[in-house]
């Protein structure tokens, strides 16, 4: 079983800040730093430093190689990056002294895959193959609907949340990846207990991984529901917090990992992510993730 990774690299320039900049202010930042990152890469890398083996597929311009040296360096194929004349998507993140951010993202290559670019990647995967989505790649609709005909098993991680969900055929999804707000938005639900409610009487069959910020994360299949409390830790910044979650998660599924154990092990990667800055960079290899569970 292969996992291919469909999905955003964005050059995140990083923001020091005593608070997240108000409408009508002007502020100074203590400083600057630029990292590899973006939802779709950032997932990657962490399937791959969990053990899985993970191909990456989304679209750089040329300002974009080190995504590339990137992928070698951390074992994530890259045979289905295509480099193209349009700038490499990036962020601007301010990371507050609390350790919250807030991203704004310009997509630029990754908004430029075409169905002929999609088609090629998939001929490359078959049936029970795992496709992991976010949304800050433009195509999801026909991903999604391309990748099941094909009958992969599809993962999506709604975020950041937009009405172009709303255009995607959300039956089709096999594992949902998402946060407390995700959840609201997509159900109409405001309680975590309702909101997982409503996901499993909308997509009966799936599997759903729920999580809450500090109150942890859950996890509802069919008649299972389980929950996994934070690990405590200074935080420094999330940025990534949820990708390493993600990618963790599929990691242990494919394993084959009893889920109370993997609910555990990605909390724990988590954890360890947000006492370090930056989003590729930040996620742990899984030796240490184990070793400091023991
Ligand atoms: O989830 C974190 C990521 O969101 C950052 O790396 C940034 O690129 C944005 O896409």
């Amino acid at each position: 079983m292969k996992v291919l990774t469909i999905g955003s690299m964005n050059i995140d320039h990083v923001y020091s800040v005593d608070h997240i900049v108000q409408p009508g202010e002007t502020l100074t930042t203590g400083g600057m730093n630029i990292f590899l990152g973006g939802k779709g890469i950032n997932q990657s890398m962490a399937l791959a430093k969990a053990g899985a083996q993970v191909y990456h597929s989304g679209m750089i311009g040329e300002d974009g190689t080190m995504f590339l040296d990137a992928c070698k360096e951390y074992g994530v194929n890259s045979d289905y990056i295509r480099t193209i004349e349009e700038k490499t998507g990036h962020t601007i993140i301010q990371v507050d002294k609390n350790a919250q951010n807030c991203i704004l993202l310009y997509g630029g290559a990754n908004r430029c895959l075409t169905e002929e670019f999609v088609d090629e990647v998939l001929s490359h995967f078959e049936k029970d193959d795992i496709l992991l989505l976010q949304n800050e790649v433009n195509l999801l609709p026909y991903i999604i609907d391309t990748a099941y005909e094909k009958g992969m098993q599809i993962a999506l991680n709604p975020s950041p949340f937009d009405d172009k969900l709303n255009e995607c055929d959300l039956t089709k999804i096999s594992i949902f990846l998402l946060n407390e707000i995700e959840g609201g938005q997509i159900t109409g639900e405001s309680e975590p207990a309702a909101i997982l409610d409503k996901l499993q009487l909308l997509y009966p069959n799936a599997r759903i991984v729920l999580t809450l910020g500090k109150d942890g994360a859950v996890y509802a299949h069919r008649n299972e529901r389980y929950e996994q409390p934070i690990f405590k830790v200074e935080a420094v910044d999330t940025t990534a917090a949820g990708d390493t979650f993600t990618g963790y998660f599929l990691a242990g599924l494919i394993d084959g990992m009893a889920v109370p154990d993997i609910l555990r092990m990605s909390a724990k990667a988590s954890s360890i992510a947000v006492t370090r800055h930056g989003a590729v960079q930040s996620i742990p290899y899984r030796s240490e993730v184990e070793e400091s569970l023991k």
